[in-house]
């Protein structure tokens, strides 16, 4: 890392952690930067002084791994660190620099290739750079912070019977697994692959095993009809450095039958987990969801999750212009 640069990661840190903790109390420190597949970049912002950096991140997900249902197999991610109260022209910048690095990596150009910023949700002065660069707002990770004082008891839905499942349960639970990304795959982020079946259903297999009671099925009259999977904060740490609330607990899975649907069943599964974790003391929960699904948004919002983080990507990676 050239000196110029080197010297001015700690006053860019600060001056971007001021400015997160301004936007959101919810986000963290930002983290140090990780290695990039090439020299930082870096970013003016208009004046003489460096005000900005980034770094590119490429992880190539390979066919067996569950990670690539999740996106495309080659991840190009920029990792910004911008200072200064409006980012548009930094933001713009960086871009510009971005493309023309990955314009040189050949891994980048193939069909199954993406390009992503996860960015603070609440930093809206860079959104107009991301989008004049191609980039769409795909998905959300959002947040719900444990509410000050009690509670009122969580509501059942007629008729329905909520428990949790185990070993014996694999079917069922993998029966509506798959329906979610199905489901999710219309709007761009999963992407379903020959292995993904096989592999959902394994991991589905472990996690019944090995990680009792945070499943949990929704029945009427024996047929399952809802499901929701949670990651313990001993599991969630993939994610927990994306907030700075701890602990932390990551909501992996929220799905009902289409038929089952606005019948108060998913509330009602996800008050009665929120009332578990907010007596254990869970300080935050956070979850994905897509952007574009017209059903999660505003349910999550009912449930009290708001946008902490907003993933941008170009899919392919060469439409990032
Ligand atoms: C999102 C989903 C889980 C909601 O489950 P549900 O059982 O239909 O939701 P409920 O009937 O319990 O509704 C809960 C509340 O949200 C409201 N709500 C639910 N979906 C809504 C929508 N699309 N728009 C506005 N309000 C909605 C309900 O009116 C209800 O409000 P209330 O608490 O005041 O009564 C369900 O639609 C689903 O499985 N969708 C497909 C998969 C999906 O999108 N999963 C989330 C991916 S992250």
């Amino acid at each position: 890392m050239p000196w110029v640069v080197r010297d001015s990661v700690r006053d860019i840190n600060r001056a971007v952690a001021r400015r997160w903790q301004a936007i959101d109390p919810l986000l963290p420190d930002p983290s140090a930067l990780p290695a990039g597949c090439g020299e930082p970049l870096v970013t003016n912002g208009g004046g003489s002084r460096v005000s900005g950096l980034g770094v590119c991140v490429h992880q190539q997900i390979p066919p067996e791994s569950l990670n690539q249902t999740w996106g495309p197999a080659d991840r190009f991610t920029l990792v910004p660190r911008l200072a200064g109260q409006d980012v548009a022209v930094a933001t713009d910048e960086l871009l510009t620099a971005w493309r023309d690095h990955l314009a040189g990596v050949g891994a980048s150009r193939g069909p199954d290739a993406g390009a992503s910023v996860v960015w603070p949700s609440r930093d809206v002065t860079g959104v107009r750079a991301l989008l004049g660069h191609g980039l769409q707002p795909l998905t959300v990770i959002a947040a719900r912070s444990r509410p000050e004082g009690p509670q009122p008891s969580p509501r059942q839905a007629f008729g329905v019977t909520i428990r949790s499942a185990g070993p014996e349960d694999e079917e069922a639970v993998l029966g509506l697994e798959l329906q979610l990304v199905k489901f999710d795959a219309q709007f761009g982020g999963p992407v379903w692959r020959t292995a993904t079946p096989a592999l959902v259903r394994a991991d589905i297999r472990d996690c019944l095993r090995r990680r009792a009671n945070w499943t949990w099925l929704a029945e009427r009259h024996g047929r399952a009809v809802g499901l929701l999977v949670l990651q313990p904060p001993s599991e969630s740490g993939w994610i927990a450095g994306l907030t700075g609330c701890a602990p932390a607990a990551y909501l992996q899975t929220m799905f009902v039958d289409s038929r089952e649907r606005g019948t108060g069943i998913g509330s009602a599964m996800v008050r009665n987990l929120h009332a578990r974790l907010d007596a254990d003391g869970i300080a935050v929960t956070l979850l994905h969801h897509s952007q574009v699904n017209p059903l999660s948004g505003p349910f999550w919002n009912r449930m009290g999750y708001r946008p902490l983080w907003t993933s941008w990507e170009a899919r392919p990676a060469s439409a990032l212009r």
